[in-house]
């Protein structure tokens, strides 16, 4: 059985992470917008990733005979600024969601749950591999700052992005 505290922060983790996919959605639709087809490509599997990772908290309170609450999402912006920018976005979003999953564990640990301490591992791997990803993309968008082919290399390049359910 899951804590009442431990429900509660998984719960709102499930609305951060939807929250997630719905910025990203909202960044895909900028994209397509500005004509950017490959980041947009790349923001809508994030869209799928951010959702799967819903899924898997919602199915880890329900294992534990925890209770499911949906809370409001938050409506994301609408307009963003350059290619470059989506991406400093993103980071910094996902450094945000980095201290979220870094306090659920800072939690299980104080609350002495071990299995979430061991399901919240792979958050923080997760979490990682998120980061890196788009601090490369980044780099190379700060490495061919406005130059117009250097950007369509890069769109073409996340253009190929597909999706892998999580394990
Ligand atoms: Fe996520
Ligand atoms: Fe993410």
């Amino acid at each position: 059985m899951i804590s009442k505290k431990m429900e509660d922060a998984f719960n709102k983790q499930i609305n951060e992470e939807l929250y997630s996919a719905y910025l990203y959605q909202s960044l895909s639709a900028f994209a397509t917008r500005i004509g950017l087809e490959g980041f947009a490509n790349w923001f809508q599997i994030q869209v799928q990733e951010e959702i799967s990772h819903s899924q898997k908290f919602y199915s880890f309170i329900s294992e534990r005979g925890g209770k499911i609450k949906f809370l409001q999402i938050n409506e994301p912006p609408a307009e963003f600024g350059s290619p470059l920018e989506l991406f400093e976005l993103t980071l910094e979003h996902e450094q945000h969601i980095t201290k979220c999953i870094n306090n659920l564990m800072n939690l299980a640990v104080d609350e002495k749950d071990h299995a979430s301490q061991i399901f919240l591992q792979w958050y923080i791997t997760e979490q990682v591999e998120e980061e890196n990803n788009v601090k490369t993309i980044l780099d190379k968008l700060k490495l061919v700052g406005k130059e117009g082919h250097g950007l369509f290399m890069i769109d073409k390049d996340l253009s190929t992005r597909v999706f892998t359910p999580p394990a």
